[in-house]
Order: C-alpha cells, then structure tokens, then sequence
C-alpha cells in the first residue's frame, strides 16, 4: 500500500522539469475539484475561485487509501487553503499538504499554473 503513496512526491515550483496541460479551466467547477490523470498518478486539481487561487495534491486519501480528494470539500482554516476528504472528514492543507486535524502522513502537493484558460499542473518526474 505504502508503494502507492511513495508515487506522489511534493514538488515545488522550484522542482519543476515538467507542466502537464491538464485541462480547460473551465473543466474545474469553481470551488471544488476534479481528478486529472499524469503517468500513473491520479491528481486533485481545486478551482479555489473564492481565494482566486489553484490548488493540486494527490487524489489518494493517505488515511484509507482511498483516491476522493478531489470530490472533498474545500475551505479556509485561519487563512490556510484546505481539503477535508469526503470519506471521514480528514483535513489537509492544500499549501504544504500538512494533515490538519490528525497525525497522517502529509499529502503530496503541485504547482499549478494557468496561461490562455489551461491549467497546468508542474511535475518532477
Ligand atoms: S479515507 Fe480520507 S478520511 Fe478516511
């Protein structure tokens, strides 16, 4: 299982070799998330309209393994972006992947960018 986990690795935007053209912006609900497909990761991409900002870690839930962080819902706790995960509430911060309200392993987070309506998300590998 921990095999799973080792595949999504934190990545700064200093990181980044590779921006993967996801989607259209306008494939991400405002305000929630969907799921983007690179290599063999499964990615939780967040329109955070409301912060006017993008968001992107690991579709997989470290604490049941399972992939529904992008249908979690996304909000603000003291001024922190962050995913509460659909299946039992966990929460994460979508700014340094940090388990907010327990002691789970952190979720991998990625740069994203937009230029002319894409969304990019930056890889390492
Ligand atoms: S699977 Fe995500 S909180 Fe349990």
């Amino acid at each position: 299982m921990n095999n799973i986990l080792e595949t999504y690795q934190k990545t700064t935007i200093d990181e980044v070799t590779v921006w993967f053209k996801a989607a259209t912006t306008l494939d991400f609900p405002e305000n929630g998330g969907a799921c983007i497909k690179y290599k063999d990761k499964q990615i939780a991409v967040f329109n955070f309209a409301r912060k006017n900002k993008w968001y992107a870690c690991q579709n997989i839930c470290p604490h049941k393994m399972e992939m529904v962080l992008s249908r979690g819902m996304i909000g603000d706790q003291a001024g922190i972006a962050k995913v509460a995960c659909p299946m039992h509430k966990k929460t994460f911060s979508l700014e340094n992947g940090e388990n907010l309200n327990g002691d789970l392993p952190p979720i991998a987070t990625y740069p994203v960018k937009i230029e002319n309506n894409m969304v990019y998300v930056g890889f390492k590998d």
